[in-house]
């Protein structure tokens, strides 16, 4: 069966595509629509044409996979040429998502009708390119500068009403009678002498202020900082506005080539592919048989307790939070609604919607209020022995059958298992703080976690907006593992002459949002520090004892004025100085490329003896987690992708000729040194 097929319904011709699963725009595809532009052309019975995908969704794009390798004709931007060309006005009929090359196609139609679900958009920049067929020259002149550049530049999709708004839906029609709407429509435009044709008009263009990109570049500035392709796209729509169509098409061009040969683009492209990857778990059958969760416990109401269970209030599904005593679980509640409230108060919630939510909490001091609760998640403090304790008693009240969480950051989840009679029920669910924003989330599959728990949690991760990565049981799992050498090599750094600031800087520079000094401040010097056990035998303790305990007091590493604008303290440099001298440490001047290969290295080190020991699935699953819970700049596509760039051979001799300067605990991973002796790669 041919992926686009025809059919007339009268004198309108209906060119329908059918590539599942989101009717990408791949080679078949497009040599289909040139074909039924054709028929169109040559049959002189058709007044009209409606382009309508069938399944989920209209052309969400050109077909990713294709990127990289050779052309296969025809390409998108003839297609569209051809469609707008028609003499015969052509209608896009849109439901589901009409992005990027999806888009436009709908831009190189007459008129565009769309059902009020319909979302649409030019993410390209999210895969580091810009809209290659003349989607930059075209949505400005269909809907002006002002509205068109955020939307290319951002790359996120607007909604039916809103792009009617815009100018860029001709109307909206009804949700289940898409076809038939769209053909009425086409029948109606038919007897129109002329049709709009988007390259061709200048109305939303003409008299735009020339200002409106660098303005925009300021306000952006921050969120673009690093990624190539947002000024690329920038510069295509200011060319929208500087020359003639044809013109600017060639502009939007080479910015195109320039951008899918990179290396951003790549990395970007790998993110795309990686995030989808991570969703599918080796050795579980792709139709088990889900556990329904139409209720979740949770216990501990703290800073993670409250956070997670937001995201599940958010998703509709019942929530049972229990905790110790009455006052920390009042105050749980309390910034579960504030928070609430403020996301109403930014006119994001209704306040019925904020009422809605809370009114699905039952906040209590009773664990027998979680007997019927079909998952429980457990985040009390982070010790063995409470957990263990808490896990016993769950067991005796929650029914048999229900799954059975932690959300530790580094216990081992087969000794917390071992606690219950149900150990195939238990799993890690460890969620990044804030919960209820970072979109993180590790699942911890234990030794003897069943196929269905692990998979009900995956598929339950993506109804609460999450991206799940599989783990499996071992220190701090994927993310805090990695973050251990990180750690212990920039507390080595410090104490051998780089300035604590400096070693924050490189990371800045590389583009995390924080480098480890400032996240220490910000998480606070003193968790888990002791006054009266404190011995002095660290810089934490030395910090610590002399009141800098981070950002909350306004002394940590860095001294913090009211507005939390840091400067590096002398007080800390003399501090680090002294201790490095009784410690026998010999302090040298260390340049930015070693302070960069000695935090990064032995992170992809780390990640080689996490694949290595099979507790990530896949190297892109590692990639996913640093992209998505520690701020790993995108761009780079993240730590084993990132390495694979360098060469993983410059890696293994970056680590050996550091090796005599770096924390003893160092261990090299084996499949590291072969992978790097084979010039292979961790991402194929
Ligand atoms: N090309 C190839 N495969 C694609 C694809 C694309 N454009 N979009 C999605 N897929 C694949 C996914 O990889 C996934 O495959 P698996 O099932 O094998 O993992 C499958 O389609 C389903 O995708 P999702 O799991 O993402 O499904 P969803 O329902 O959650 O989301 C979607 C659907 C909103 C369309 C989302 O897939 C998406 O955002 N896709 C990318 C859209 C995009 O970036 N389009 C622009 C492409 S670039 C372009 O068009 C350039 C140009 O102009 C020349
Ligand atoms: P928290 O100290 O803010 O909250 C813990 C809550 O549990 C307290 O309100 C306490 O009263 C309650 N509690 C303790 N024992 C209890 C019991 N037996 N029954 C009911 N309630 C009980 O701690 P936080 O930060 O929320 O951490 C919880 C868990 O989440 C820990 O295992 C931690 O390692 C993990 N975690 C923490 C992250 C963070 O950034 N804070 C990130 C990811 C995981």
């Amino acid at each position: 069966m041919p992926v686009v097929t025809t059919h007339k319904d009268g004198d309108v011709l209906v060119v329908v595509s059918d590539n599942p699963p989101v009717n990408a725009l791949g080679a078949a595809v497009r040599q289909g629509l040139a074909e039924a532009m054709k028929t169109a052309a040559s049959d002189d019975s058709v007044k009209a044409v409606v382009i309508v995908g069938h399944g989920r969704t209209f052309f969400a794009g050109a077909d990713i996979t294709e990127f990289g390798k050779p052309p296969v004709e025809p390409g998108l931007p003839e297609v569209v040429d051809l469609i707008e060309a028609s003499a015969k006005p052509v209608v896009a009929a849109i439901h589901g998502t009409a992005l990027g090359g999806g888009l436009e196609v709908a831009l190189g139609c007459h008129y565009r009708v769309a059902v009020p679900s319909a979302k649409l958009g030019l993410p390209e920049v999210k895969l580091g390119l810009l809209p290659g067929a003349g989607g930059t020259q075209r949505l400005p002149r269909v809907i002006g500068v002002e509205a068109a550049l955020p939307m290319i530049v951002s790359g996120d999709p607007i909604s039916a009403k809103t792009a009617e708004a815009a100018g860029l839906i001709d109307r909206i029609v009804g949700e289940g009678s898409l076809e038939p709407d769209a053909i009425a429509f086409a029948r109606e435009v038919a007897s129109r002498s002329d049709h709009p044709v988007s390259s061709k008009r200048t109305d939303k263009i003409s008299g735009t202020d020339p200002g409106v990109f660098d303005r925009f570049r300021q306000e952006n500035a921050r969120r673009l900082k690093g990624f190539e392709a947002p000024e690329a796209c920038i510069q295509a729509v200011k060319a929208a506005v500087d020359l003639p169509f044809a013109e600017g098409l060639n502009k939007e061009r080479e910015l195109f080539m320039k951008l899918v040969s990179g290396t951003q683009s790549a990395a970007l492209r790998h993110n795309f592919f990686a995030e989808r990857a991570a969703t599918k778990i080796d050795g579980i059958a792709a139709d088990i048989q889900l556990i329904p969760i139409k209720k979740v416990g949770i216990l501990g109401a703290g800073t993670m307790g409250g956070g997670i269970g937001m995201n599940f209030l958010s998703a509709g599904i019942e929530v049972v939070m229990v905790e110790r005593e009455q006052a920390p679980l009042d105050r749980g509640v309390g910034v579960i609604r504030k928070n609430y409230e403020n996301t109403a108060k930014r006119g994001r919630l209704t306040p019925d919607q904020v009422e809605g939510a809370m009114a699905k909490l039952k906040p209590t001091l009773s664990y027998d209020d979680l007997a019927d609760c079909d998952l429980v998640i457990e985040a009390v403090f982070e010790n063995m022995d409470v957990k263990k304790e808490v896990f016993g008693r769950l067991d005796t009240i929650v029914k048999p059958g229900a799954i059975l969480a932690s959300n530790t950051s580094y216990l081992n989840i087969d000794q917390i298992a071992a606690m219950t009679r149900r150990p195939e029920s238990v799993i890690g669910l460890h969620f990044f703080s804030p919960a209820n924003v970072m979109r993180l989330l590790e699942i911890v599959r234990g030794a003897r976690t069943g196929g269905a728990v692990l998979a009900t949690c995956m598929a339950l991760a993506k109804k609460i907006g999450k991206i799940a990565v599989v783990a499996g049981v071992c220190d701090g799992f994927i993310g805090n593992r990695m973050l251990t050498p990180r750690q212990r090599e920039a507390n080595k750094l410090i104490l051998q002459g780089a300035p604590f600031d400096r070693v924050d800087q490189v990371l800045l520079d590389f583009g995390f949002p924080m480098g480890p000094f400032q996240m220490a401040d910000l998480a606070g010097l003193d968790l888990g520090w002791n006054k009266e056990t404190s011995k002095g035998a660290s810089i934490r303790d030395l910090l610590c004892e002399r009141d800098r305990r981070g950002q909350k007091n306004g002394r940590g590493f860095y001294d913090y004025d009211e507005k939390r604008n840091r400067t590096p303290s002398p007080e800390v440099q003399q501090i680090i100085r002294e201790f490095a001298a009784e410690s026998g440490e010999d302090q040298r001047e260390i340049g930015d490329q070693e302070i960069l290969e000695r935090l990064l290295y032995p992170m992809v080190n780390e990640g080689a003896l996490i694949l290595e020991e099979h507790m990530a699935q896949r190297a892109s699953d590692i990639d996913v987690v640093w992209l998505n819970g520690y701020g790993w700049p995108a761009w780079t596509g993240g730590p084993m992708f990132w390495a694979d760039t360098v060469g993983l051979g410059k890696v293994v001799e970056g680590l050996e000729k550091n090796a005599p300067h770096m924390d003893k605990a160092f261990r090299m991973s084996a499949l590291l040194k072969s992978k790097a002796a084979e010039g292979g790669r961790f991402n194929t």
